[in-house]
């Protein structure tokens, strides 16, 4: 087999790259607007995702889905398809390989509460669309026509699929998921001051099913090694999460598999837990002892999990000044019969708006398909829609202008948790985009403009996220030509990690961006947790400032050693600049690469492992805030709804590079805006089956459909989230997206819009 190594890929996107600082010098701070150092790599085709690894040999591995919705299988007949030439084998749960029966081997390290998803492990069918078998064949073309000959019965039981009809059972979820906080206790009296208050708000949203759509289709290609090593290429934001579910599956040791990641085409969610096409390929190259790849169509995107169908109701209260007297904020989200898949959807309201008397809660409500999963800002992407659409209907019965009473009722501490906020410049958010959008020109009244024969409107909502931090160790070689090489098994999704932690070290050890290098994107590297719920740059990025620090420590002490200038030369004194280090007081420089052989070695290797420090973060809440503003344009008779500005201000702390964070911000505004006006996913209730799972039929928003995004960061310096000050920006762009353009909808019309999409049959 003709694997062609990881190490060689990242050396040939090393050859790609770029002086990519401004100056052509490629000195880099932090806040340092850099280009991204894989960016030609990407464009070129010499970076490489998971569908583009091993030579011809490779098998190819098509997926058959179920089209029933709920059943057991009784027969499965492949004699049609095994008799094509090139065909190799069908694997079903017939006939597979050996597979660990319990659930505890299926759970990876997101899996919620329940008993995860086991593909063809047994006949039960649970959802339509479900993976039954695999066709295995010496070609694509010929694996899919194979796989379209496949007969699959199901002996099928009724089903239910659509939240409507269950919200009768809605229940309490199971609380168990890492990182899942259930809604706060109730407080005060929320229906007696509900009942008291000048003005009052009683609203009910609804959000239909929305499929991921990333550029890269979700794929595995499994290289079968001569000694049955097997090294994956899969799609995912963790490769050590897929190497211990892959392991515990089969019943493999962890030298045996290896799985790497180190380009991927967008996940946002969808990477989070190992999806069906990692244990699928991997089983048949098992069983078949060839390499085997199996990538999901672009339609097969939409078999494995989608955010969740949501209902929620909101009511609010105030006194006549418009502070909130009463807030009641519900909702009930789908989950699957098999996992209670949960997200923090209503405690968001209780952070963003201090309300003495309230009550939340959060169901589930259990239906005949895929477990739901992940997507962008999962849960804030809901509630915070729901209480910022809320906000702007209170702010227009009390008469008061909507920012105005965001800042009425602005959070300066979390009343629930009685704790301060580690940083918030949400109120400078607010200050800088009113003051940029122009929103004090902004007419109190609906329907006060037009243009030709469209409405104008302009409406403005807050959003927020949380600033998380988790574990991570960083491994750095400085070699003694002054090339610093960063290891971490941390993933980048297309969110410029790559470039942000190399430059994160470039500004630490003053060392040219070029001489930088950071590896990440394989099992065998140290510990990284997966690239989600935006904490990559804080946590990963804390693990590179620390082992930096590290790695200065020794580089000083060395100097100490060899040049006697350096005597009583503390840290704080010392320099690191262009690639040498030089003391503040006597000047006396050094290169690095000489301090590196002082020792007679050619290399120098440190690792550090980020704890984060839980006693100093309990002690706050730790999120970040942004202030969204959109003018949107409509056209009544048309029922269209034209985006045509936005501004958005963040506060995420200190930005490491404003290029890449900005392209992180205005691509969850366009997702926004695509779950505001575009993407859902509509099923066929007598068959329990997604209708238009097809780019046809599954609108998103396109170039046409976005105006210029204008993003603005305001900065902070949270020491207590990060060791340099940062937060993360991978979600905050997409939350109260939608709410703004639902709230300028009714300032462009007067028309109240509470379900996403708005699309023309509910806006005209
Ligand atoms: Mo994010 S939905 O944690 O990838």
């Amino acid at each position: 087999m003709n694997e062609v190594s990881f190490f060689d890929d990242i050396d040939r996107v090393r050859q790609t790259q770029q002086p990519m600082a401004p100056d052509g010098t490629g000195t880099v701070a932090i806040g340092t607007p850099t280009l991204r150092i894989d960016a030609l790599a990407k464009v070129t085709g010499a970076a490489r995702y998971a569908a583009e690894h091993g030579d011809r040999d490779v098998l190819h591995g098509v997926v058959v889905n179920t089209a029933a919705a709920r059943g057991r299988i009784v027969r499965i007949d492949a004699s049609r398809a095994l008799a094509l030439p090139g065909v190799i084998d069908v694997l079903s749960h017939l006939n597979r390989p050996p597979m660990r029966s319990l659930d505890l081997f299926y759970k990876d390290m997101t899996a919620p509460a329940g008993s995860p998803f086991k593909p063809l492990h047994d006949d039960e069918v649970f959802y339509s669309g479900q993976p039954v078998a695999l066709v295995v064949a010496e070609s694509l073309e010929l694996a899919r026509r194979a796989a379209a000959l496949v007969e699959v019965e199901v002996d099928v039981v009724p089903h239910e699929t659509g939240i409507h009809g269950g919200l009768v059972r809605a229940r309490d979820p199971s609380h168990f998921k890492v990182g899942y906080t259930p809604p706060p206790k109730p407080r005060g009296d929320a229906d007696g001051a509900l009942l008291a208050a000048a003005h009052t708000v009683d609203a009910e949203f609804y959000a239909g099913v929305e499929h991921h759509n990333p550029m890269e289709m979700h794929a595995s290609t499994v290289i079968y090694g001569e000694d049955g090593h097997l090294t994956i290429y899969d799609k995912n934001q963790g490769s050590q999460n897929c190497r211990w579910l892959v392991s515990r599956v089969f019943g493999l040791s962890k030298d045996q598999v290896t799985v790497r990641n180190a380009f991927v085409g967008g996940a946002f969610g969808s990477g989070l837990r190992p999806q069906h096409n990692l244990v699928l390929a991997t089983m048949a190259a098992l069983k078949l002892k060839r390499s085997v790849r199996v990538v999901l169509t672009r339609q097969q995107m939409f078999t494995f999990g989608h955010r969740p169908e949501t209902w929620q109701r909101v009511r609010l209260g105030a006194d006549a000044s418009g502070k909130l007297m009463a807030m009641i904020h519900e909702a009930a989200a789908e989950t699957s019969r098999k996992e209670d898949y949960v997200e923090v959807v209503v405690n968001w309201s209780s952070q963003l708006y201090p309300c003495e008397n309230a009550r939340f809660s959060y169901q589930v409500v259990p239906l005949d398909q895929h477990s739901p999963m992940d997507m962008r800002a999962p849960g804030a992407a809901h509630g915070v829609h729901a209480i910022e659409v809320a906000m702007d209907e209170l702010a227009h019965v009390a008469h008061i202008d909507p920012l105005e009473l965001r800042r009425i009722n602005y959070a300066y501490r979390d009343i629930e948790k009685d704790l301060p906020f580690s940083t918030k410049a949400l109120s400078d958010c607010y200050d800088l985009g009113a003051q940029r959008f122009g929103w004090q020109r902004r007419a109190a009244q609906p329907r006060a403009r037009t243009e030709g024969h469209e409405h104008v409107g302009w409406g403005m909502a807050t959003g927020t996220w949380d600033a998380l931090q988790m574990f991570a160790r960083v491994r750095a070689t400085l070699s003694h030509s002054g090339q610093l090489l960063l290891e971490s098994a941390a993933s980048d999704i297309g969110t410029g990690t790559y470039t942000a932690i190399s430059q994160i070290a470039a500004a630490e050890m003053g060392l040219p961006l070029e001489a930088v290098t950071f590896r990440l994107g394989d099992s065998t590297l140290p510990v990284a947790p997966i690239e989600g719920g935006s904490a990559h740059i804080a946590t990963v990025g804390s693990a590179v400032h620390g082992v930096c620090e590290k790695l200065k420590k020794e580089l000083l002490k060395r100097a100490k050693a060899v040049d006697g200038r350096f005597a009583g030369v503390r840290l704080a004194d010392a320099v690191w600049r262009d690639g040498t280090l030089v003391c503040r007081r006597t000047q006396a420089a050094l290169p690095l690469g000489a301090l590196v052989k002082a020792n007679g070695e050619d290399r120098i290797e440190v690792q550090y492992l980020l704890l984060p420090n839980v006693l100093k973060q309990r002690k706050f809440v730790r999120a970040v805030h942004s202030a969204v503003f959109v003018e949107a344009k409509v056209d009544e008779a048309l029922g269209t709804v034209r985006v045509t500005r936005v501004v958005i201000a963040v506060a995420a702390g200190r930005i490491v590079n404003p290029v890449t964070a900005r392209s992180q911000i205005i691509g969850g505004v366009v997702w926004g805006i695509s779950q505001a006006l575009h993407e859902e996913t509509l099923s066929d209730h007598k068959l329990g089956r997604f209708m238009n799972h097809s780019f046809a039929e599954y609108h998103i928003a396109t170039n046409a459909d976005v105006p210029e995004v204008e993003v603005l960061f305001v900065e902070e310096d949270d020491r207590i989230v990060s060791r340099f000050g940062a937060k993360g920006v991978g979600e905050i762009g997409i939350v109260g997206v939608a709410a703004v353009i639902s709230n300028a909808i009714f300032h462009a019309t007067g028309k109240r819009i509470r379900s996403t999409p708005m699309t023309p049959d509910k806006v005209m």
